[in-house]
């Protein structure tokens, strides 16, 4: 990546000795090297070996910025910089919405040669591919995120944005990434999961952004959230981190498994657990 905000793998890092801690379940301290073992490790509910499993990743202020001066990577730190880059180790794909390629910029390799390494020795393909969700195909082929891509990203769309579409952008599109219909006028998260399902993509795992969540929220398909919680107070015009034209007709209760703190800011996982 050269014009992101979002945390990448070449950005300042916490060594392997710093300490943080884990306050639930069983507080503790743990080195960045335990956090690495105890994040890399499947979490006892994740089915994905049964059933595809929807993670997302998040970050907000204290007053529920999703984002500061347009981007999310200044509510971050390093820390939040090492749990981002854990949680994304184990995917077997990365589902991004477009708007957040677009301001956050991603492109090139997702992963440090050590997480490559480590996917290398658990069976995995070194890189998982990006999963793009656009509904209009507003996407320049030229970006990073398709010229540098290490395996060939999707781009997630709906039959109108192909009707409508210019015919040459949608078949430069389809030179740099391979495109997939999962609605006609509207997304169906149903169809995202079943359509990375069937390429053998079952941990999908979610880095945002807001819309993207938003319409999984109403649709009842997130099954984990991990939100890491920036100890700012931004004020202003942002958004908070879902948001879309539909609640769900029921929200969500999740359960919370796990919170780390390091310094002020807090590192929380939800998971959804089906009655
Ligand atoms: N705080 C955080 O952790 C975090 C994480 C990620 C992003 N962000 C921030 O969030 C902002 C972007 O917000 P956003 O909500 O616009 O991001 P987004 O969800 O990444 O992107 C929205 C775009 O993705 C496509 N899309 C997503 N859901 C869709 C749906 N249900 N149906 C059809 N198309 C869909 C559409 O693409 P087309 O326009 O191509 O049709 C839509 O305009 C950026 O400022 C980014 O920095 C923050």
């Amino acid at each position: 990546m050269t014009s992101t905000s979002l945390p990448t793998p070449n950005a300042a890092t916490v060594e392997d000795t710093a300490m943080i801690e884990r306050i639930f379940p069983h507080a503790t301290l743990l080195s960045g090297a335990e956090l690495d073992q105890e994040l890399l490790a499947a979490p006892p509910e994740n089915g994905a070996a049964v059933r595809p499993w929807v993670s997302f990743n998040f970050i907000s202020s204290i007053d529920g910025a999703a984002t500061m001066d347009g981007l999310s990577g200044k509510l971050g730190n390093p820390w939040d910089l090492r749990v981002f880059s854990l949680l994304r180790q184990t995917a077997d794909v990365i589902l991004v919405g477009a708007a957040t390629i677009r301001a956050e910029g991603y492109g090139g390799e997702l992963l440090s040669a050590p997480a490559q390494r480590w996917r290398h020795d658990h069976w995995l393909p070194e890189h998982p591919p990006l999963a793009i969700v656009s509904g209009s195909l507003n996407l320049d082929p030229d970006l990073e995120v398709f010229t540098q891509a290490p395996v060939r990203p999707l781009i997630l769309t709906l039959e109108s944005a192909l009707d409508v579409a210019p015919r040459d952008r949608v078949a430069t599109l389809a030179e740099v990434a391979e495109l997939v219909t999962v609605g006609k006028d509207a997304l169906d998260p149903a169809l995202v999961i079943s359509e990375l399902a069937a390429r053998n993509y079952k941990r999908i795992h979610s880095e945002g952004g807001p819309t993207l969540l938003g319409t999984f929220a109403a649709a009842g398909k997130v099954d984990e959230l991990n939100l890491t919680v920036s100890p700012l107070l931004v004020g202003g015009p942002a958004g908070r981190i879902a948001h879309g034209p539909q609640a769900s007709a029921a929200a969500s209760a999740m359960s919370l498994t796990r919170i780390l703190k390091a310094d002020s800011m807090l590192f929380l996982r939800y998971v959804h657990q089906p009655n």
